[in-house]
């Protein structure tokens, strides 16, 4: 059987954690790709240096040559601009766009049987315009943003309980910005609902956390934006669809109805396997929730708007 074939275009801060990822789980022969010269050439290197203490036979190149994505599996997209200090994600939507419409473009001429998965913040825009940019089928055109937020969440609730952060299942819903969506009733404990653990007071505080963990991070490092939870994410939907898990993961997906929605990206779990995304599951939200959620669409909605201008020119 031929290897799989992963590319990464950014080889940054997160490019950099999905490739030593990627290589330590053997998904596949690993490409970095970069505008930088030097920097995926090196990063590459370096972990081929280290694939015997990794147990790894994956073979990893760097370049700054787009056309080298050539016969991809799969592409994860990173290229673009983190925040620092003091700014939001949309603050990255004008520089982070043109560089989403350049790699686009590339995606499309070389590797037009991908499955492509967006990082780039601000991350339902970016997505968005991804699939506009490429044309791609929408079920091979994911935002990675819902597993990294789920997971946040489940970290938080882990450490508030003292148990395994494995054990714990979550759902955040809605676009990637302050306004996600953190579902009480979603969360379990090795089986058991939160409801029986915590109260909804406590688990209130932990949403809220979770709605600001990125920024949390970013106040910390001061120099860019949180990067190995965010790589691992990435790596956890790029392997449900190279080994079809039909793992239920919440990605940023284009509706076609559900949840009342039309012709947006935004974060709602769905089926990821060998078709990309499978099935879009519709849960059954409470009153509150559901408004929070239509908030959250809502803001999304605004900068889809901003790239349809651009995308129509
Ligand atoms: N093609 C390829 N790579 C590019 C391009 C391009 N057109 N433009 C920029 N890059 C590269 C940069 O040179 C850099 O190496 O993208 C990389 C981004 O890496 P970092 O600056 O380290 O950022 P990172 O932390 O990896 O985050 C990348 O993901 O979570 C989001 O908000 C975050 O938008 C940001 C993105």
């Amino acid at each position: 059987m031929a290897r799989k074939k992963v590319a990464l275009v950014g080889a940054g801060q997160i490019g950099g954690t999905m490739a030593l990822v990627l290589a330590q789980k053997q998904l596949g022969d690993i490409v970095l790709v970069d505008v930088v010269e030097g920097v995926p050439q090196g990063k590459a290197l370096d972990i081929m240096e280290g694939r015997l203490s990794l147990n790894s036979s994956a073979v990893l190149a760097g370049t700054n040559n787009y056309n080298d994505i050539a016969g991809s599996d799969v592409v994860i997209v990173t290229a673009g601009v983190p925040r620092k200090p003091g700014m939001t994600r949309d603050d990255l939507l004008d520089i982070n766009y043109g560089i989403i419409e350049k790699v686009g473009t590339a995606i499309k001429n070389t590797a037009p049987n991908a499955f492509v998965i967006v990082v780039t913040n601000p991350l339902d825009a970016m997505v968005y315009a991804m699939q506009k940019v490429t044309g791609f089928a929408t079920e091979k055109v994911v935002g990675m943003a819902g597993v990294l937020d789920s997971s946040r969440l489940a970290c938080f609730v882990a450490m508030e309980l003292g148990v395994a952060a494995e054990d714990v299942q979550a759902v955040v819903m809605g676009g990637h910005g302050p306004s996600m969506v953190s579902l009480y009733d979603f969360v379990s404990v090795g089986g058991i609902p939160l409801s029986q653990l915590m109260s909804k007071e406590k688990f209130d505080e932990l949403s809220k956390r979770t709605a600001e963990a990125g920024t949390e991070i970013v106040n910390l490092l001061k120099t860019g934006s949180a990067f190995y939870s965010p790589g691992v994410s990435a790596v956890r939907m790029a392997e449900a669809y190279l080994l079809d898990k039909k793992s239920v993961l919440t990605c940023a997906v284009e509706l076609k109805g559900q949840y009342g929605i039309k012709g947006l990206y935004c974060g709602v779990p769905v089926i990821l396997g060998a078709g990309g995304v499978e099935k879009v599951i519709e849960v059954k939200m409470n009153d509150a929730e559901k408004a929070a959620f239509d908030k959250s669409v809502a803001e999304v909605k605004v900068n889809a708007e901003w790239v349809d201008k651009k995308v129509k020119g």
